[in-house]
């Protein structure tokens, strides 16, 4: 059964859609790039605790994945918003929703000499974070209209305990309390967790339909709004 929802997952008309839509751009992108200079980024590959982020060093690829996520979401035809991408990781949804004309802070681990670096090439503007569960965010002098995070790793999907209805729970309350505009958003592509054998525990799902009236695109990718309060409820 996981394995026909992952299957599935990915081979959605949806998904098949957005990445046929994603091709043309995708070229011109893979353009605006000197594959000489990224290249030579390769030779900290080891530097970083994980060989396998080798696989970023296909641009075209991963540029694809990005264009397609960004479509998904709508930035080629948005005005220009403020987006915060937790986990930037290499730089690539940064540098398309740069390229679609939004402006972009990537945050992830200090001291993953590759990512800095690639970050760096592509022009992006990371600054290192790690999330931690049950500890709010330092502010980054803005409030945002769109916090994404793609192949979500900081809720300890694998190495460490997975997040719960009250890590989520304060996580969310602290980013659409002190870190969001009004109407801002939050999307979550999670990663399969090994330890449910699923991407998000169903109470946890739950919670983000109740509280954070949850737009779910499948079981893996969900779109999330700031909470009714008791306040706006009764229009004050
Ligand atoms: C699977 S990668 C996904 C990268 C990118 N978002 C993508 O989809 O290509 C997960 C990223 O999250 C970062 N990460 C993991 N734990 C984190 C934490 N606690 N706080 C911030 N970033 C974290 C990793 O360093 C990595 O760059």
């Amino acid at each position: 059964m996981p394995l026909i929802q992952k299957i599935l997952d990915k081979v959605s008309f949806k998904h098949a859609y957005y990445n046929f839509k994603a091709s043309q751009p995708t070229e011109h992108l893979m353009h605006s790039l000197d594959h000489e200079e990224l290249g030579k980024l390769l030779k900290y590959k080891d530097d970083t605790g994980h060989p396998q982020y080798k696989k970023y060093f296909n641009a075209q690829y991963w540029l694809r994945q990005n264009v397609r996520r960004a479509l998904l979401l709508k930035l080629n035809k948005s005005r220009p918003l403020s987006v915060l991408d937790i986990g930037s990781g290499f730089g690539y949804f940064p540098y398309v929703a740069k390229f679609y004309g939004h402006d972009v802070i990537g945050i992830d681990l200090p001291g993953d000499i590759l990512f800095n670096k690639t970050s760096e090439f592509l022009n992006i503007d990371r600054r290192d974070y790690t999330i931690e569960p049950m500890t709010p965010m330092p502010s980054y002098d803005k409030k945002f209209d769109f916090v994404t995070s793609f192949q979500v790793c900081f809720n300890g999907h694998i190495e460490n305990e997975l997040w719960q209805i009250k890590e989520w729970d304060f996580f969310l309350s602290d980013l659409f309390q002190n870190h969001m505009k009004e109407k801002g958003r939050v999307y979550l592509e999670m990663n399969w967790s090994p330890t449910i054998q699923g991407w998000l525990p169903q109470d946890v799902a739950q919670l983000f339909k109740d509280k954070y009236k949850a737009k779910f695109d499948g079981p893996a990718r969900v779109m999330l709004f700031a909470p009714v309060t008791a306040q706006s409820e009764i229009g004050v």
